[in-house]
């Protein structure tokens, strides 16, 4: 992901309508051809092993930190308390009570920090925001939130960190894909405040990479049957995440159905977006979208999007609202959003473990 957000930067001459500009100056890795592949980004003066020595550095005013899970907790908050502001990876910690830790800490240093979620900038998801929020929809009956991969259903790949709870948390796949499935209704306001998780596990074991076998104990797949509230009605809400999902490669998706209107929208087929209109007939129209991003860029409003694009936009989105220039458009996760993600998964294990609907706070 490191990568990943180096050559978001690189091309930030895209952005029309952005007046900050991020400039990589530093970056930590342990493994030496990681760091090294940072080489061909000529802004770049500082490649170390140890992430201290990067905080020491009065340059860097912005971290992003893309590690394994057990490792959230104690790198950001040393990012914080080195008096640097932070972009965090999710799940924003191991567990929920690694999540509050990490809050308090940006409470009491009082620095700006954002955790990381991508998809809510294709202009698809924007359109479903935009649907969501324009009380043409009626009464909502039903909403679906999800994420579906199928990375994990090749037996022979061999196992990483997200394939042990020691290392990617007890919470699994909704460690990995719940900020996904979260952050569009969670920034709606559509907490659940009841839910049954149905949790399911993949392999038990898989190569370890050294000729012999690894234990595999985490969480693969996870459909978690919520209520919400919406308008004073209790509303049904399923967040789906998969790590074994036949077929999918790297889908998105959200679908609100209410009495008048209905939307859904699928990363699958990027640039369709899908609007139901109710009445004495009743239609799904089918749009072809462009490039209608919350900030705007050199590309013609016609072509398509693509993950690389929703990751610039994302950091346009922390950039900006660091400085105060957001104006109304899409932020970030925030702290906030984080936490209540985790208390999601927490309740999600709650429920596995005792076969109950479990009430969320
Ligand atoms: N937003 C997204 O779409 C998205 C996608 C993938 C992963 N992620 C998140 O990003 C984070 C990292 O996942 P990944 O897939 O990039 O993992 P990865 O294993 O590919 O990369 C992790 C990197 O961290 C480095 N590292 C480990 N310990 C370190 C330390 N003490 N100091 C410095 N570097 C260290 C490793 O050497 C490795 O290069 C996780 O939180 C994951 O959930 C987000």
């Amino acid at each position: 992901m490191g990568r990943e957000m180096a050559s978001a930067f690189a091309r930030w001459c895209a952005l029309t309508d952005v007046d900050v500009k991020p400039e990589l100056v530093a970056i930590a890795d342990l493994v030496e051809p990681v760091r090294e592949w940072f080489r061909c980004i000529p802004s770049c003066q500082q490649f170390t092993d140890d992430y201290k020595a990067l905080l020491a550095n009065p340059a860097v005013d912005v971290v992003y930190v893309a590690v394994p899970h057990n490792l959230h907790q104690q790198i950001y908050i040393d990012v914080l308390e080195a008096g640097k502001d932070l972009f965090a990876e999710k799940p924003y910690g191991i567990e929920l009570s690694a999540a509050k830790k990490i809050f308090e800490a940006g409470q009491r240093t009082g620095r700006f920090v954002r955790c990381s979620s991508e998809f809510p900038f294709f202009p698809g998801a924007q359109r479903a925001l935009q649907a969501a929020t324009s009380g043409k929809l009626g009464r909502i009956l039903q909403v679906v939130s999800g994420f579906h991969h199928s990375s994990d259903l090749d037996a022979t790949k061999a196992a990483n960190w997200k394939r042990f709870s020691r290392t990617c948390g007890e919470i699994g796949v909704l460690g990995d894909l719940g900020m996904h499935a979260c952050h569009l209704p969670l920034r709606l306001g559509w907490k659940p405040t009841r839910l049954f998780a149905q949790l399911q596990k993949g392999y038990p074991e898989r190569p370890d990479g050294k000729g012999g076998m690894a234990a595999c104990d985490t969480w693969d797949n996870a459909m978690l049957h919520c209520w919400t509230n919406i308008e004073g009605q209790e509303v049904p809400m399923r967040l789906e995440m998969k790590r074994m999902a036949p077929g999918e490669t790297n889908s998105w998706f959200i679908e609100i159905l209410g009495t008048e209107g209905g939307v859904r929208y699928n990363t699958k087929e990027p640039k369709t977006l899908w609007l139901f209109e109710g009445g004495k007939e009743q239609y799904w129209k089918r749009t072809d979208l462009g490039f209608g991003m919350p900030f705007k860029t050199v590309t013609g409003g016609i072509f398509e999007v693509g993950f690389p694009d929703v990751i610039q936009q994302m950091w346009a989105a922390y950039l900006m609202e660091r400085e105060g220039k957001l104006n109304g458009r899409f932020g970030c996760a925030t702290p906030e959003e984080a936490v209540g993600t985790q208390e999601i998964f927490a309740a999600a294990l709650e429920s596995q473990k005792t076969q109950q609907v479990v009430t969320l706070k």
